[in-house]
This record gives structure tokens, C-alpha cells and sequence, in this order.
């Protein structure tokens, strides 16, 4: 579902933002070995515990695409959606043919990914500038709640697919419920809107579950169900089902 039926704000100005805000936060630096180093080190050093998590869920996906090989002998085609600095795209072209794709073509987006194995494409998630059916796997990590309109990129990861093909959907927030997943919007939103960060606070948005189904364009399976962490635990208590997961979802193409 799109957020709001105001038109999609500029996805240039997001890149802006996003750059501004995520050097400030620790999650993007122009120090080439910071992608290098992921998922496994983060050397900037703030943000050690989540990419521990994110470092499972990159096995998990690694793991996940060793299936798909079995269906695609030839090679695997695996189109990495919100490649970001590509240090995954660089980890997973080792062993699958690999295209990144990011909005983001500056110093902490595609442009700190150079690697002759990787094809490098400058485009947005929600009309991708590729051939149907090219193919044989997309994943989209910790990209597809920056989407202005989820179902769009889920029609477009459909296009690109392959028939059975698999879109791997991981670390991005889902919740249980539209009404925690607004409520955590609204902080997100006032969170960036204080960074002076407004195009970065219009997309940044949790999903649903029920908003990945819905189309009907796959089926998900939950290859690693996500955590919550203590705190959010324990803050459910009082408000149920108040925080997100961020699972690994496997959806393979109906
Ligand atoms: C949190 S980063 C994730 C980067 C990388 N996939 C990772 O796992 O660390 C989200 C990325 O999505 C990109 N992005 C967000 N909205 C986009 C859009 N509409 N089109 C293309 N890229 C987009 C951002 O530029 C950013 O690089």
C-alpha cells in the first residue's frame, strides 16, 4: 500500500538525505574498507550488535541462493534491490552473477562498489530498468521499507523474476499489525523530520506482513523468523505486538 495518496516524494532528494543522515548515524562511511569489511566487522564500530544479526541473516540468504542453483545449473542471476555500497552484491558475486542496483550512485552508494564481477545499475526500486524475466533470484535487504509503494516493487520483482524464481525479503521491519507499524512511523518520521531530513522521513516506513501477501505475487516462507530484542520484549508487555521483527522471508514466485 502506498503511504498516503500525496505523490511520491522526490527520490532524488531522498538520496540527499539519506546520505546526510545515515554518515551522521554510523551507517555509511566514505572509508572504502567499511563495505569491505560487512557484514561481518563494522568498523566505524557503532553499530556491532545489529550487523552481528545481519551477518546470520547474509548466511541465511547466502544458504538460501545455494538452493536456487540447483534450478538455474547455467549460474545464478541474483539482482540485489538497494544494493546501498554493495557489499553484499561483492560478497555474493564470488559465487552467483550478480547486479546491484541503488538510487544512490555517490561515494556511500554505488560508487564504493568496484568490482569488475558486478554490473552496476543507477534506478529505483519501483521501476526497474530491466529486462522480465533476467532474473533467477532478488533480494532486497533491509531496502524494501524505503519503498514509497510496497506492492510496486513487488510487481516489479515479479517482472524481473523468472518463472519460480525467488525474492528473498530481509531486515526490514514487519509487523504484526497496520496499526503498530503507523504508530512506528509516526516516531520514525519525527525522528528524521529533527535531522531536517523530510524526503528520508516520507519513505522510511515499516511493513506488514499481510501488505507482502496481499498481491498474491508470492508465496513467503520465514526462513529465519526475526528477533525482537529484550527491550522491545519487555515493552510489549504493556503495549502487544508494538514492534517489529526483521525477518529473512523467502517468496517464491507464484
Ligand atoms: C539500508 S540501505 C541497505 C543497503 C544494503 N542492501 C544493505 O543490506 O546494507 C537501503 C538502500 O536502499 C536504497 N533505496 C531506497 N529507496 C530506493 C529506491 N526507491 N530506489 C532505489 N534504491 C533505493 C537506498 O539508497 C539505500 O542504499
Amino acid at each position: 500500500m502506498a503511504h498516503s495518496d500525496e505523490p511520491a516524494p522526490s527520490l532524488r532528494s531522498f538520496a540527499d538525505d539519506y546520505r546526510r543522515v545515515r554518515l551522521a548515524e554510523g551507517h555509511a562511511s566514505t572509508d572504502p574498507e567499511f563495505a569491505r569489511r560487512l557484514p561481518f566487522r563494522d568498523i566505524t564500530g557503532r553499530h556491532g550488535a545489529s550487523w552481528r544479526v545481519r551477518a546470520f541473516h547474509y548466511l541465511a540468504i547466502r544458504l538460501g541462493l545455494e538452493l536456487v542453483r540447483v534450478q538455474a545449473p547455467g549460474g545464478v542471476r541474483v539482482l540485489d534491490l538497494g544494493a546501498g555500497n554493495g557489499w553484499m552484491a561483492r560478497r555474493l558475486a564470488r559465487s552467483f552473477r550478480v547486479t546491484a542496483l541503488d538510487v544512490d550512485a555517490g561515494e556511500t552508494g554505488l560508487g564504493a562498489l568496484r568490482d569488475a564481477r558486478v554490473a552496476r545499475v543507477a534506478g529505483d526500486l519501483e521501476a526497474l530498468p530491466l529486462r522480465a524475466r533476467s532474473f533467477d533470484a532478488v533480494v532486497a535487504a533491509a531496502s524494501l521499507h524505503y519503498a514509497f509503494d510496497v506492492r510496486s516493487v513487488l510487481a516489479e520483482a515479479a517482472r524481473v523474476l523468472r518463472p519460480g524464481g525467488v525474492l528473498i525479503v530481509a531486515d526490514s521491519p514487519v509487523y504484526d499489525h497496520a496499526a503498530a507499524r503507523d504508530a512506528a512511523w509516526q516516531r520514525t518520521r519525527a525522528h528524521y523530520a529533527a535531522f531536517g531530513a523530510a524526503h528520508l522521513a516520507a519513505r522510511y516506513r515499516g511493513l506488514t506482513r499481510a501488505e507482502l501477501d496481499a498481491p498474491g505475487l508470492f508465496r513467503f516462507v520465514a526462513a529465519v523468523p526475526g528477533m525482537m530484542s529484550w527491550r522491545s520484549v519487555l515493552r510489549g508487555w504493556r503495549h502487544p505486538r508494538a514492534d517489529a521483527r526483521l525477518p529473512v522471508l523467502f517468496g517464491w514466485l507464484r
